[in-house]
């Protein structure tokens, strides 16, 4: 894929999306909500694919977030399809893109097929490094960090750890993105400003860009301007 113009800045090693604005995508066009999600699905294969050309390491993607269960029977099992549909052509495609997959969330909740499949992609991918794509399914950031607190609490009580060894880093390798160094850019389109429970421990320093397009329609280029706009950006960290 040509890349556009804009694409000379360097991008950021770890960029985050909250992949938001499918089901008004699909109103906008008269169609079932399940059409946006099928749209939204294009937007990501081409911006993962972008995102590999540019040479992001990291792209984490918010797919379903654990709240997301209050919607129709309909179109959380449209939005699962869509899953399994990706997951499906990803491992069939794996030696040709070399992407590597993780998978944020709770995934018990999930079908035992998509569990599966997703088990295959982290597994079958993990020796390949051209981008990594953490994919948030069943995701909540208060969830990641409830799991955290408890799985440490197991590990006093196995005397492993003394309450007192918590430190940040030690927390931050409970968490579903252990390893992983936290998003410097977290995009949201779709014109809402909230993180509606998005990496809530990994973006205490992240740079936010809020987009009015909606996901089906972002494109490479509203990649490039998100990346010109955290460019701009004077990062401190609380210094001066
Ligand atoms: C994001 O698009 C996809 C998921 C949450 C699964 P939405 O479905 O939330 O689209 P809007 O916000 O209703 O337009
Ligand atoms: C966040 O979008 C979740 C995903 C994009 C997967 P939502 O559409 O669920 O968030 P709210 O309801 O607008 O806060
Ligand atoms: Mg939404």
């Amino acid at each position: 894929m040509a890349q556009t113009e804009n694409a000379v800045l360097q991008p950021p090693r770890h960029i985050a999306i909250i992949m938001d604005g499918n089901g008004r995508w699909a109103k906008q066009r008269g169609l079932p909500r399940t059409a946006g999600h099928a749209a939204g699905a294009e937007t990501f294969r081409t911006i993962a694919n972008y995102c590999r050309t540019l040479g992001v390491e990291y792209l984490t993607v918010y797919a379903f977030s654990t709240e997301n269960w209050k919607r129709s029977q309909e179109e959380v099992s449209g939005i699962m399809k869509l899953l399994g549909n990706y997951l499906t052509e990803a491992l069939r495609d794996m030696e040709k893109n070399h992407v590597r997959f993780r998978f944020f969330g709770d995934l018990s909740r999930l079908s035992p097929q998509l569990q599966k499949l997703c088990a295959e992609a982290q597994d079958k991918s993990a020796g390949f490094g051209d981008v990594q794509v953490n994919f948030c399914l069943n995701y909540g950031g208060r969830d990641e960090i409830v799991r955290a607190a408890r799985a440490f609490a197991q590990d006093v009580a196995a005397g492993k750890y003394q309450p007192q060894d918590l430190s940040e880093s030690l927390l931050s390798g409970y968490l579903y993105s252990a390893g992983v160094p936290d998003p410097e850019l977290i995009i949201r389109p779709s014109g809402e400003l909230r993180t509606s429970n998005f990496l809530l421990w990994q973006s205490a320093y992240s740079e936010y860009v809020f987009m009015d397009v909606l996901w089906p329609d972002f494109g490479p280029r509203e990649l490039d301007r998100a990346i010109e706009e955290y460019h701009r950006r004077n990062r401190r960290f609380g210094g001066v």
